[in-house]
């Protein structure tokens, strides 16, 4: 048996979204910047998909630029800031995941601007007090913070941060990557200024994604070259991966509630069947359902010699799951987000993250390998 519980590092693409993209594959090769007939076509497969796009997220189709997936969209909106806003300081978190962190400390580290970290508790939480006290600062400022975190599934209270955010004048940018195709995003609702999505967390292909950057918010391209993407984003389309971005989001909405109460049902079974096993057991960040990404569980074992082979013995029994050690040894860094909660690193733990395609067979076979790996009778 193989279990795949590795989704928030991604997913499989929806077998409906591969047959959408095959059929572009085959049937539209065409430049869309050609104006001929073949161009032309191609170009009304992008603006389409930009238009669904913008329809499930609330927005105007002009304010959604395609881009070669999160990473790039967190990179640009961070260094927009910096070079057309006029930001002289960014207030992040120690938690970011690396595209929005490393992007930061590589701006800071050239002198370009200044970098301040929000206290976060132990479970991950921004402390929006001190926000809003950083915020009091009259400096230009742009704050960038994750909606969810993929390691700990701690969600940020999104509308909260915009409008504090909005109050003191900074700008906002969210990574929403691990939330859009998860949950209803409204940007008429939310004002904000920039947030990133990558297609292959919500069945989408890999390599595609957009920013979204808000009318209000002008800025010039991070990719230079040609008019593309209204011009903020040189280089020829990825038409196959526009198309099969916006069938994965439309698909993501489609049964949005279903899928959630599948993947939270889920989750809440394996925490239970895990406390039994284990009353030791704890769970990194945050687990209340209000306020955790469901599809992320960050188990923390209880310490036993056998506990650091986990991860390996799981992958041996057919199951995939992620490791967030904070161990420091080797090439493996360890986890930035568990040091950042100040986590108990020493005891072994995993990142199980489930998609709507899990099923309760395949936890229940991933809690009976777990148990086998621990020889049970732990307390
Ligand atoms: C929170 C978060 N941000 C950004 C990224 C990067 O997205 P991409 O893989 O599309 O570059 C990921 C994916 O690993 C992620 O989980």
């Amino acid at each position: 048996m193989r279990v795949y519980l590795d989704n928030a590092a991604t997913t499989q693409i929806a077998p409906q979204v591969i047959d959408v993209m095959l059929t572009v594959i085959k049937d539209n090769f065409g430049n869309p910047s050609s104006t001929h007939f073949f161009g032309r076509n191609a170009k009304a497969l992008i603006e389409n998909a930009r238009r669904s796009v913008a329809k499930h997220m609330n927005c105007l189709s002009s304010e959604i630029i395609f881009t070669s997936g999160g990473t790039e969209a967190d990179n640009m909106a961070i260094h927009a800031a910096v070079n057309n806003l006029g930001v002289k300081r960014i207030i992040t978190s120690s938690i970011e995941h690396h595209a929005v962190g490393h992007t930061i400390e590589s701006l800071t580290k050239e002198n370009l601007v200044e970098s301040v970290f929000v206290k976060i508790d132990s479970k991950g939480h921004v402390n929006l007090n001190h926000l809003e006290e950083l915020l009091q600062e009259n400096i230009p400022t742009l704050v960038s913070l994750m909606h969810a975190n993929n390691e700990i599934a701690t969600l940020l209270p999104l509308k909260k941060v915009a409008q504090l955010c909005r109050k003191y004048k900074a700008y906002f940018h969210s990574d929403t990557v691990q939330t859009i195709g998860h949950y209803p995003i409204d940007l008429q609702d939310l004002d904000i200024d920039f947030i990133a999505c990558s297609a292959h967390k919500f069945h989408g292909p890999k390599g595609i994604g957009f920013i979204y950057v808000n009318k209000k918010t002008k800025i010039s391209p991070f990719v230079c070259g040609g008019a593309q993407e209204r011009g903020l984003r040189g280089g020829t389309e990825n038409i196959v991966g526009i198309v099969g971005l916006a069938k994965a989001m439309e698909l993501a909405y489609k049964d949005l509630e279903e899928h959630q109460n599948h993947v939270q049902a889920l989750k809440s079974h394996m925490m239970d069947e895990l406390k039994i096993l284990f009353p030791s057991v704890l769970f990194h960040g945050e687990t209340e359902t209000s306020k955790s990404l469901y599809t992320v569980l960050n188990v923390c074992f209880p310490k036993t010699e056998k506990g650091g082979m986990l991860l390996f013995t799981l992958d041996l029994k057919g199951v995939a799951v992620s490791g967030g050690s904070a161990c420091t040894s080797g090439a493996n860094k360890g986890s930035h987000v568990l040091e950042g909660i100040g986590a108990d690193i020493t005891r072994p733990n995993a990142r199980f993250s489930f998609s709507h395609y899990t099923t309760k067979e395949e936890i229940d076979y991933t809690l009976k390998q777990i148990k086998s790996v621990f020889d049970v009778n732990i307390r």
